[in-house]
């Protein structure tokens, strides 16, 4: 049997929700990774650094200890966010990162920045510190499709931005088009991007495959053949400039197969098994542990993982549904198979 030993991965891309939902899933993402950037956008949002620091224990106090799962906070940045708030995350080791959410782009985004400008006296804090800003890159423009948001806003928001700001640190979040890997490879060296496994695996045809796939709607939602090829060229080429993300998600069977059903995937039930399979299909296995332990770190500016993990090529049956707070969850590739998994 083929297995792979590598130091523990980071998903620098992560929901974990709150309350019970949270402990449901929570042990998935620390049997896999050391540490996870987790995503701010609770409901009400994490706009503070009280706000996280509790949220923060809540985490430590709902994963399982033998993981030593390594929560990383991020603030949610709104027009009101006050430049001396950065002060106070500056000195707050577990809070690694701003997220920006354009207002109206996806899950929880109302509380999102309405014009990036209102916010340029934070950015330049962030800058300053060396604090990364992360970008869910699409415009909410409902005049622009929805296949366009993600190239219309790198034009519109982006490009401006990384101008005004080049010393600012960007990780430009699930890119999902060849022109957010065409914008990332061309840019400085402060701006970085990561990939989830269903942009590399997954097209749009995979939303409307004999019947509509609730399942495989996430945002930005799943592009075309050749974008997708992109991303995986990206992930797969060794460049330290793209990097591990899950956007791990989850919302419940009811939420999604509903008449308005909500976006996002849970793929952090075998993501790491997901991403090898990836990997050696490309004949790039080589390239997998810089992609999924050392890049990201490197760019965050943390030490790289001591603890190893070894993945197995022995095929993993993805359940068809999990307990999830008083629904079901339908995890990424539910009742398919892997041909990798992380030994638990
Ligand atoms: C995320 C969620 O559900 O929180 N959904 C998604 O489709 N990716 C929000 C986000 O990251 O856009
Ligand atoms: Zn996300």
């Amino acid at each position: 049997m083929q297995t792979l030993t590598i130091s523990k991965p980071d998903d620098f891309h992560l929901h974990l929700r709150d309350g019970a939902a949270m402990a449901n899933i929570i042990n998935y993402s620390a049997a896999q990774f050391s540490r996870a950037i987790v995503m701010p956008n609770l409901n009400p949002p994490i706009t503070t650094v009280d706000m996280a620091m509790s949220y923060y224990n809540r985490i430590l106090n709902s994963v399982n200890k033998k993981y030593n799962f390594e929560p990383l906070m991020t603030l949610y940045l709104t027009d009101n966010t006050r430049p001396s708030e950065i002060d106070i995350v500056v000195q707050t080791e577990p809070i690694k990162a701003l997220k920006y959410y354009p207002v109206g782009t996806t899950t929880n985004s109302d509380y999102g920045v309405t014009d990036i400008k209102k916010v340029y006296l934070v950015l330049e804090s962030m800058m300053k510190n060396q604090l990364p800003l992360l970008i869910h890159g699409e415009v909410s423009d409902t005049d622009v499709n929805v296949f366009d948001r993600e190239k219309v806003f790198i034009e519109k928001v982006l490009s401006p931005l990384v101008d005004d700001f080049c010393e600012l640190k960007i990780v430009f979040e699930h890119i999902s088009t060849k022109a957010a890997v065409d914008f990332v490879l061309n840019a400085n060296s402060n701006i970085a991007a990561t990939i989830t496994p269903q942009h590399i695996l997954l097209n749009r045809d995979d939303l409307f495959n004999e019947s509509f796939q609730p399942h495989n709607y996430c945002l930005p939602v799943l592009k075309e053949e050749h974008d997708r090829l992109a991303v995986l060229g990206a992930a797969t080429s060794g460049n330290p400039k793209f990097f591990l993300g899950t956007d791990s998600a989850p919302h419940g069977r009811t939420k999604k197969e509903s008449g308005c059903g909500c976006a996002g995937i849970f793929s952090a039930y075998n993501a790491l098994g997901d991403y090898a399979e990836i990997f050696e299909k490309q004949n790039k296995l080589d390239k997998l542990e810089p992609f999924t332990s050392f890049h990201g770190a490197d760019f965050y500016g943390l030490k790289r993982n001591d603890e190893k993990i070894t993945l197995t090529k022995k095929e993993k049956k993805i359940p068809e549904e999990l307990p999830f707070d008083n629904d079901k969850l339908v995890p990424f590739r539910a009742g398919g198979n892997c041909a990798w998994q992380a030994k638990r």
